[in-house]
């Protein structure tokens, strides 16, 4: 394989490693990128999409969206919406968050955002994100990127068209999730896609689908010739794969700590504790869970347990009792894959 690329650099922010957090709502909060940073290798963390309608009259130390450590940097924040009018409030509250890059939403196919004309719906709308672009570039020096899907269905004019327009229209780094709207994590990405995008534009493309070890990382940057790779469930299930792809593939001479999975899963439970509050923990938590669990062989049972609890104490002394049962009968401390 070809040395892959170092770093991005959009506008006055250095991307590096090229490695990026995928935006996921109810995952990617502060807790959980906190316990990436500890591990290292992550080049840009991002928020969950933030409605920009609702933006304005966030609490950010409150709001289990907005509230982060000052060392979750750099920090990219990702806005939902549909209409050019939402753009300046909402951005100028991403400058006094000190927001490190803005991401427009452009690939979300859940019918609760695309019935608002957000999301995924955009694709179908060049001429509405036309206007939204106009409005953010307007709004802000900082980098602008989207994120999209790969279309409705295979249609590779119109895809080239609308991206040619993104970048016409001023977005600095384009990040495309290799699936058709209506496609099923279930099924493969298809990272050969996004090879015809990056050969048509001059901007950064990232590649994100389906990456869950080195081997996904690697193919998947030979595939699709991307400048950078955006990782989503495969880093919440493992949060140190960043610093694992970083190290095997961009040559970071970062220190692979041996990881000590119940110590991760304290780690994310502290986070919850420190800084939200108590509405806000559990269901955070069975977020977690329900990924985090796929590192253990009968990890389904870990997540029915959590899953079921009322409270956070009764869920984490139901994972310690888990843990330990499931610790003691196999050797602890992996340090990559399982
Ligand atoms: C629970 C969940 C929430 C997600 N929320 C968002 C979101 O807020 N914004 C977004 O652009 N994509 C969202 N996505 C899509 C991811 O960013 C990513 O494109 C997708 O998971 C594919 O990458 P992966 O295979 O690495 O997980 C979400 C995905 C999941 C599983």
């Amino acid at each position: 394989m070809q040395t892959p690329p170092q770093a991005i650099q959009v506008r006055n922010l250095r991307i590096a490693p090229p490695l990026l957090l995928a935006p996921m709502a109810g995952l990617t909060h502060s807790a959980l990128r906190q316990v990436m940073c500890g591990f290292g290798g992550v080049g840009l963390l991002s928020t969950e999409m933030l409605s920009a309608r609702r933006l304005p009259t966030e609490n950010p130390r409150v709001s289990p969206c907005l509230i982060r450590a000052e060392t979750e940097r750099p920090l990219s924040y990702q806005l939902m919406t549909s209409t050019c009018k939402e753009i300046a409030p909402a951005i100028e509250k991403l400058h006094a968050f000190g927001a490190d890059a803005v991401d427009l939403n452009m690939g979300c196919p859940s019918p609760s955002v695309c019935r608002l004309g957000a999301g995924a719906t955009l694709m179908e709308q060049p001429d509405q994100v036309r206007l939204i672009l106009a409005e953010a570039r307007k709004r802000t020096l900082l980098p602008l990127t989207a994120k999209i899907r790969l279309g409705i269905e295979l249609d590779p004019g119109k895809l080239k068209t609308f991206c040619s327009m993104l970048e016409d229209e001023g977005i600095d780094m384009l990040s495309v999730h290799a699936r058709f709207k209506h496609e099923s994590f279930a099924r493969r990405p298809r990272w050969e896609h996004i090879a015809r995008i990056r050969e048509q534009l001059k901007i950064p493309v990232v590649a994100n689908g389906g990456i869950f070890s080195v081997q996904d990382a690697e193919t998947c940057l030979r595939v699709s010739g991307a400048d950078g790779l955006m990782l989503g469930r495969g880093a919440v299930i493992r949060p140190w794969l960043f610093a694992e792809i970083a190290r095997n593939l961009f040559g970071d001479d970062i220190m692979m700590p041996t990881v000590s999975l119940p110590k991760v899963y304290s780690d994310f439970l502290a986070g919850l504790k420190e800084r939200y509050r108590p509405v806000y923990r559990l269901g955070r938590l069975k977020e977690f869970t329900r990924y985090f669990a796929r590192n253990y062989k009968f990890g389904h049972y870990l997540t029915s347990k959590v899953q079921s609890s009322s409270s956070i104490d009764e869920a984490r002394e139901r994972a310690w009792t888990f843990f330990e049962t499931t610790e003691r009968s196999r050797p602890m401390a992996t340090n990559t894959t399982e």
